[in-house]
This record gives structure tokens, C-alpha cells and sequence, in this order.
């Protein structure tokens, strides 16, 4: 059984399902080249999750109870594939705002941007802490994550004698190239590997996104559960039972009708991460060769008091994704108020959720009613099992859109310009 569903019920004004069925022989032949044994590069993760064996999961998790055991910190140094998936996992199913995990180190992370501000704040806080780090970078040598890495292991060197040292830095990063390969085989880290035929930001569910997940807590193994369900019930190339097919291809039609952009809603502040990590998933695989769809994410209420004009009144080149993740963690039931004062002895009898659920609703159908056509994916409850199908399921629609769209899912060409330019500017001997 599918853990998430696509409801199209906000649908009905801007397609007919005619235009859905049309795109299946395409869905088909596209969903067919990725299952092959001559499928594209960079499809590893597709049947990753069958290749994910007891003994790799023993390994990270035994890595992550000593960085557990012995650190109050743990940095993850990295960008975009690098940082992302890990952090959308651990934000999403552990907030800390309220209420620390007393036995996981606090989750800190570098390399994301190059202020010398954070920088010089993060030294400072870490000072005089057990920390460790994990320091993530595919290539190797990606300009963010490589320099703020150079200050950490000067911070660890100074902190910590060589032997611990070497038990407090874990490296993630490609199995023979690249300037982290090297330093950390001199420095003898531990290190695990990126799959070479895995691009960074298909990369939550490898090394890079489990080891930190494990230390904060999260249970891999039932991660592992929900990758391996989204892997078996989403095998199929058919758009009414494939989920991920079925919201590719409302997608591509919204876009054909002049929506350039995709607005991913959540009324829960701890999927603030995960809708960051949906932004870089399909801007870097969709947005090439002057086409793709601009992902931007609102978190409502909040947003509804700010950019919620826009959405509702504004021009009209949005739709709205509307991530409804079910049962919440907590609820509690609105009080009564003697003499009812500020009017609100209406809602008793209601949970805060039912209050949420409604504004949620209310707003689809306001959205709708300005022009804006809403896609809800639905959940039961959101853990470990249904997260994992989530996110799975959006690196197939990612690459379903981008092959249905004419282009690479895969690569990001874009990106390399700036970092090209960045070693130009700076001087970079060879550029
Ligand atoms: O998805 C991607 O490929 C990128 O976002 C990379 O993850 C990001 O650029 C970091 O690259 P690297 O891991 O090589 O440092």
C-alpha cells in the first residue's frame, strides 16, 4: 500500500483526465530506460534501496553510537546533497526547539555558506566541547565545504590528541578522487563512500544522510523500511497507481498551462527542511536548458500573513504542492474561557490540529477560487517509514519530470559556472 497519496480534487478547473492519460506511453518508455540494466549514470538510487544490506546499516550505526557516546557536538560539514537530505530527516522527526534529546550531541552545520560571522561564532561555541565531525563532499573539492572544513580540523588538531582525532572526524566522500579522498587517507579518518553512480542530491539515504540521521537519533532501520516499500510499490509504469508518475505528470501539465512556479506548502514548521531539500531536488535537476518549474516553499500559517497575498491575488503563475503529513506528533484540545473574552469558546470541543487542519483546507479552496491550482499529498502519520517513502518518491518524480521535460535530471551544469568562476576570481592555480 501506498504510505502517501495524491489528491486531485483542487484539480478539476485546470485539467480534464484525458490530459493525464496521454502522457502514459511517454511515462511508460521513460519509466522502463530507468529500470534497465542500460539505464542512465547517476540512477543508482533508484534500486538502492534493495542494495542497502544489514551489514553496511551495522557499520553506521556503530560509527554513530561512538560519535554519540563521546561527543556533546557533531558538525556536518557540507552543501546542498551534501547537508540537505540529513537535515530535512532530522529536523522533520527530531525538533530540538523545545525539547533536547538529551542523549544525542547537539547537530550543528558548516560549510553551507562561506560568512566568516558564523564561522568565528561557530569556533567560539565549540570551544572547550567534545566534538566531532563528519565532514561530506562527493567531489572533494567544493570551495564552501572544503575551507570551513580547514578551520575545523585546525579547531580539532589544537582540541584534541592525534589518536582521538582520528576517531572524531569521519569523512564522506567518493572512493578514490578528490582532494578529501586524499587528506582523509593521509590523516587516516574514518571514511565512508558516495556511490559513484549517485549524485549528491539523491544522496539522503546513502552514508552521507544516514550516519547523521543515526546520531541524532533516527531509526535507519525503519527508514530503510519505507525506502524499500516506495522502491517496490513505485516500480510501476502506470500514472493511476504510480504516485510519483501521477504528480510528475500534473506537474508537467500545470507547467504547460504557464505555471512556472511551484509553491510547497507545509503547516508545520518542522518540515521547513524537508521543503529546502524539495527546492534543491527539482531546481538542480529541472531547471536547464531555459525551461523547468521555479520551486519556492511556504510554511502556513505564517506565510499566509505575508506572501499569502501574492499567492491568492497576485499573478498567476503558481501552483501549490501542499504537503499534508496526517496525525500529528502532539495535539492538544483548545480550553474554555470563563466569559469568553477574546471570542475564541467556539473552538472548544476542537483540537489545535482540527483548527490547522481547517485553515489548511480553507485556504486550498480560497487558493483554488483565486486561480491557483493546489496538488495535496496526503499521509497517515509521518515517522521514519512514511518520511523515507516521501522523499523517495520525490527523486522519482524528479527524474520522471526532467525526462518528460527533455532534459538531464542528473546533472547541474549551472552550478559548475559559478564554482568555475568562484576558482578563477580567487585565483585557483589551474584556472
Ligand atoms: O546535488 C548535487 O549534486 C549538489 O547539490 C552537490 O551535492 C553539492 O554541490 C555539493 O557537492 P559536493 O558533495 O561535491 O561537495
Amino acid at each position: 500500500m501506498s504510505l502517501v497519496r495524491v489528491n486531485t480534487a483542487f484539480l478539476h478547473n485546470f485539467m480534464a483526465t484525458h490530459e493525464v492519460t496521454a502522457l502514459q506511453e511517454q511515462v511508460t518508455s521513460i519509466h522502463q530506460m530507468l529500470h534497465s540494466t542500460d539505464a542512465p549514470d547517476f540512477t543508482g538510487w533508484v534500486d538502492y534501496p534493495n542494495t542497502l544490506n544489514t551489514e553496511s546499516l551495522h557499520r553506521i550505526q556503530y560509527v554513530a553510537q561512538e560519535m554519540r557516546n563521546n561527543s556533546d557536538i557533531v558538525v556536518v560539514v557540507g552543501i546542498g546533497g551534501s547537508y540537505l537530505g540529513a537535515r530535512a530527516v532530522i529536523d522533520t522527526l527530531k525538533p530540538q526547539l523545545f525539547q533536547k534529546d538529551n542523549n544525542a550531541p547537539e547537530i550543528l552545520y558548516a560549510g553551507l555558506n562561506i560568512s566568516s560571522t558564523y564561522m568565528v561564532e561557530l569556533l567560539n561555541y565549540l570551544e572547550g566541547k567534545r566534538v566531532s565531525i563528519i565532514v561530506i563532499s562527493k567531489s572533494g573539492t567544493t570551495t564552501e565545504p572544503a575551507l570551513a572544513f580547514r578551520f575545523l580540523k585546525n579547531f580539532m588538531d589544537k582540541s584534541f590528541s592525534p589518536d582521538d582525532v582520528k576517531k572524531r572526524i569521519v569523512a564522506i566522500t567518493d572512493e578514490k578522487q578528490g582532494a578529501l579522498r586524499k587528506l582523509a587517507d593521509k590523516q587516516g579518518y574514518q571514511t565512508f563512500i558516495i556511490p559513484d553512480d549517485i549524485g549528491g542530491r539523491f544522496s539522503a539515504f546513502t552514508p552521507v544522510g544516514l550516519l547523521p540521521m543515526a546520531i541524532a537519533g533516527i531509526d535507519i532501520h525503519k527508514l530503510t523500511q519505507g525506502l524499500t516499500k516506495a522502491h517496490k510499490h513505485l516500480n510501476n509504469h502506470n500514472i493511476e497507481q504510480n504516485e510519483a508518475y501521477h504528480y510528475a505528470v500534473l506537474r508537467l501539465i500545470l507547467n504547460r498551462k504557464g505555471r512556472d512556479v511551484e509553491n510547497y506548502v507545509s503547516s508545520e514548521p518542522n518540515l521547513y527542511y524537508l521543503t529546502e531539500w524539495c527546492k534543491q531536488l527539482f531546481a538542480e535537476s529541472e531547471g536547464k536548458d531555459n525551461k523547468g518549474i521555479l520551486p519556492i516553499a511556504m510554511t502556513f500559517s505564517t506565510d499566509l500573513h505575508s506572501l499569502g497575498q501574492y499567492v491568492q491575488d497576485g499573478k498567476n503563475i503558481m501552483f501549490e504542492t501542499f504537503i499534508n503529513t496526517g496525525k500529528p506528533t502532539a495535539d492538544i484540545p483548545v480550553p474554555t474561557l470563563d466569559g469568553d473574552i477574546d471570542g475564541l469558546n467556539y473552538l472548544v470541543g476542537k483540537t489545535v490540529n482540527e483548527v490547522n487542519q481547517t485553515v489548511m483546507h480553507a485556504t486550498a479552496l480560497a487558493h483554488v477560487e483565486g486561480n491557483v491550482p493546489v496538488i495535496s499529498l496526503e499521509m497517515d502519520n509521518l515517522d521514519e517509514e512514511s518520511l523515507a517513502y516521501l522523499m523517495y518518491m520525490f527523486m522519482k518524480t524528479t527524474a520522471m519530470a526532467g525526462y518528460l521535460n527533455g532534459v538531464d535530471p542528473f546533472n547541474q551544469p549551472g552550478v559548475e559556472i559559478y564554482k568555475t568562476n568562484v576558482f578563477k576570481l580567487l585565483g585557483k592555480p589551474g584556472y
